[in-house]
């Protein structure tokens, strides 16, 4: 099988967590490192968080912390902590990891991976695009090295979860976004438009918890939180997990309708965050315009099940 080289660039963050649970499960991906970006709380929770999973699981990844403050350098004010927790990963109380961040800046690691490596990389970018769209413009000759960045952000079809108008991850800096949209790399935006229709219901989310053992636990600890949120919104079964269907598109991009054509991001006004996309045969944008959630689940399911399961003869 074919493997290719993957930067998982991230601000976990609850469904960052899953996303990052479900690389180490697919066998195609060859994960270089994690790279770390403020967004669903701040720069030094993130990496804590990272270090925290990968401790956990014995995952055998360098994370590089990334940046705390915008492309343009603007601080956040408010971090989400009514989705994520004050500690991005649910409030649950986990016992700080020992694991240490690697010594070089997420945008340094970014720029030496693409450089060093002999065959493209794609980024796997499920956070604010801060790091990339540094790496480019300290480096811009490895922009020839990336092969794509599938990127979890924007809406084009649907209302933003932000504003009328503008994702999270896009909104909370617009300016990276269109840094990266304006390079000649090649893009595939995986939205709301596709995450909100893969979700995890409360009986799926105890077959996991009963099945992945740790892993299982894990998840069922900060889907607590999580799923507070989306009660609070009316949404009592069901929760969208937007980073691991982004994770989903680079592999299983069948079960997505993708269109081709250009995306820019608005940058002022009151549309400020929005994702603009125009439709062109050819263009090397594409955008995921919906998804198949029952098969994405399977998937899902199927990956989680062979790397965590406790039962090895329980198929799904
Ligand atoms: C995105 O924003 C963050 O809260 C999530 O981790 C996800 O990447 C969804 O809008
Ligand atoms: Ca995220």
């Amino acid at each position: 099988m074919d493997r290719y080289k993957l930067i998982f660039d991230t601000d976990p963050g609850i469904d960052d967590a899953v996303a990052l649970l479900l690389l180490h499960a697919m066998p195609s991906v060859d994960l270089q490192g994690i790279t770390t970006v403020f967004g669903n709380a701040s720069i030094e929770d993130c990496t804590r968080n990272a270090l925290y999973i990968c401790e956990r699981f014995g995952l055998p990844y360098g994370v590089f912390q990334g940046a705390g403050v915008s492309f343009l350098g603007a601080e956040e004010e408010d971090y989400p902590d009514f989705v994520h927790g004050r500690d991005g990963l649910g409030d649950v109380g986990f016992s700080p990891p020992s694991r240490l961040p690697a010594k070089i800046s997420a945008a340094d690691f970014i720029v030496q991976a693409a450089r060093m490596s002999s065959d493209p990389i794609e980024i796997l970018a499920v956070g604010r695009m801060t790091n990339i769209a540094r790496a480019f413009e300290i480096a811009p000759d490895i922009k020839s090295k990336i092969r794509r960045v599938v990127m979890m952000g924007g809406a084009v079809g649907v209302a933003g979860n932000v504003t009328e108008w503008a994702e999270a991850n896009i909104y909370g800096d617009p300016e990276a976004a269109d840094h990266i949209f304006m390079s000649d790399v090649p893009v595939l935006m995986v939205g709301l438009d596709a995450t909100l229709m893969h979700q995890i219901s409360r009986t799926q989310l105890a077959t996991l918890t009963d099945d992945l053992g740790d892993a299982g636990e894990f998840i069922w600890q900060i889907k607590q939180h999580y799923l507070n949120f989306y009660a609070s919104k009316g949404v009592f079964d069901g929760f969208p997990i937007h980073d691991a269907t982004a994770a989903l598109a680079m592999i299983f991009p069948d079960d997505f309708e993708i269109a081709e054509g250009d995306l820019r991001c608005v940058t002022a006004g009151d549309q400020r965050g929005r994702t603009i996309f125009s439709e062109r045969h050819g263009g090397h944008h594409q955008v995921a315009l919906s998804a198949q959630g029952t098969t994405l689940w399977r998937r899902f399911n199927a990956l989680m099940h062979a790397q965590f399961g406790v039962d090895s003869s329980k198929t799904v």
